[in-house]
């Protein structure tokens, strides 16, 4: 029998979709790809937007000035978007669905937005929308997730899920280097996103965490809210205490059953206990560790940002699409679960980091404790640095809710003695 030719358009040529072109000439690997897609993969155009540039690695007659050409045109099976963005790579995800083609995408801006109207959309159409590469890069959680835990209960997903802040974070606490330094090197190894605000801010890790929970709990991706806060407060002062009393700060991403029918998701720095599993996970690793009623705790570790291994996610995509179009089945997308509701942060606990800045006179620290008594907000340790108009306090607090803390630094800040409230980090792995 005659094998089965499926063909693929791709939508951006940068970091991951060159990856991508890459993996897909590579001729030693064809009659690997035809085994695996039951098909051969053809990639017969590639859009790209400045049309002027010299691309050597993808031949000429592949490139096309227009992405609507790819989404659109019928004869393309499996569209690849990979040029980021949340409105024309809206439209044009949303063009190719509604004529039945398959859409692959590393998109988790995108998918965190409008993420569950694009998959109803798909399977509408009879046709699939994939997105292994959107958390993780290499990383193959999602699918683990859609199939292989598809029938078990998970309490929490938590994870590191940027590889850009694990990169900053790692090389601040290994070689005492300034994040923005750190931060230009990160962006020029394709590991940043085109606006890396996104990375330092958390909003890509909010993204990955929001789709995380999709198909972990059945939450919508619809752009709802996540509570999120970013590495651009840390300072070296806190990655130096931070070593000095066995915690490595991670930014994560957490999200996790809490009583009967809510779900707390978040993204923020964590100083993580040494001995966590997640402390070790350097540079732009990423780790995703699962705790399932019955499977117990489960973690996956890769590269998670840059063109190759992400490209490789994406590739098993288009391979399952393809799979898929031979066979004309489809896989069928997360539902959501309506039962859901949202944890308040509030009513959270944890122990906490927290720096200030204060004028060093007698009567400061009875001062400043007094307001953490205030709120039940009960000291573990306290250490001073600096005199004078330099004095500089770091507390660590036993676990307290949320909602005390926060209180806590709105009372701080109205001290005339508080000159600044410098970090607050929760901490992970400690009790009491
Ligand atoms: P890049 O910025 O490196 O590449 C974007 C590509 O899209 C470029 O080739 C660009 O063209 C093209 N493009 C942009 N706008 C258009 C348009 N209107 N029409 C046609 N082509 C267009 O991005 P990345 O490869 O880093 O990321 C792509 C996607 O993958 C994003 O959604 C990102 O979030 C996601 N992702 C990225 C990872 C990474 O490590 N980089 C990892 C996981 C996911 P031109 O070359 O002419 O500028
Ligand atoms: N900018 C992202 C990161 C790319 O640094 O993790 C991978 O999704």
């Amino acid at each position: 029998m005659e094998t089965p030719v499926v063909r693929v358009g791709i939508i951006g040529a940068g970091t991951v979709g060159a990856a991508l072109i890459d993996l897909l000439s590579d001729t030693s690997r064809v009659d690997a790809l035809i085994d695996a897609a039951g098909s051969r993969l053809e990639l017969v155009a590639v859009a790209i937007r400045d049309t002027t540039r010299v691309r050597s690695h993808i031949p000429a007659h592949l490139l096309v000035d227009s992405a609507e050409k790819i989404a659109s045109d019928p004869t393309i099976d499996v569209v690849v978007e990979l040029m980021g963005g949340t409105s024309v790579a809206h439209e044009l995800i949303t063009t190719a669905l509604q004529r039945g083609a398959s859409v692959v995408t590393a998109n988790k801006a995108l998918l965190a937005l409008s993420g569950t109207a694009l998959s109803a959309l798909a399977r509408d159409n009879a046709t699939d929308l994939f997105y292994e590469g959107a958390v993780g890069g290499g990383i193959p959680i999602l699918r683990a997730l859609r199939t292989s835990l598809a029938g078990e209960r998970i309490n929490r997903v938590m994870g590191i899920v940027n590889g850009t802040t694990n990169f900053i974070l790692s090389k601040m606490t290994s070689e005492g280097s300034e994040y923005a330094s750190v931060l230009s090197e990160a962006q020029s190894l394709g590991y940043a996103e085109s606006d890396p605000t996104a990375d330092v801010e958390g909003f890509d890790a909010a993204a990955k965490v929001t789709i995380l929970s999709s198909l972990a709990f059945g939450t919508a991706l619809d752009g709802s809210a996540i509570y999120r806060e970013g590495i651009t407060k840390i300072r070296l002062a806190d990655v130096e205490f931070a070593t000095r009393n066995g915690y490595v700060i991670k930014l994560l991403g957490i999200s996790e059953r809490v009583g009967a029918s809510a779900i707390s998701q978040r993204v923020h720095p964590a100083m993580v206990a040494k001995g966590h599993p997640l402390a070790s996970v350097a540079g732009a690793f990423n780790a995703v560790f699962v705790e399932g009623a019955s499977s117990g705790p489960l973690m996956w570790l890769g590269q998670g940002a840059g063109g190759a291994p992400t490209a490789a996610a994406v590739l098993g995509d288009v391979v399952a699409a393809a799979r898929n179009k031979v066979t004309k089945r489809f896989d069928v997308p997360f539902s959501v679960d309506t039962t859901l509701g949202t944890f308040p942060m509030g009513e959270l606990q944890s122990a906490f980091y927290i720096t200030l800045n204060v004028i060093d006179r007698p009567g400061v620290l009875s001062a400043v404790t007094s307001v953490f008594g205030d709120h039940d907000v009960s000291i573990r340790s306290m250490e001073q640095s600096g005199f004078g108009d330099e004095a500089h306090l770091m507390f660590v607090t036993h676990i307290a809710f949320e909602s005390d803390v926060s209180a806590t630094l709105v009372d701080l800040a109205k001290l005339e003695v508080v000159e600044e409230i410098g970090s607050c980090i929760r901490l992970i792995g400690v009790d009491g």
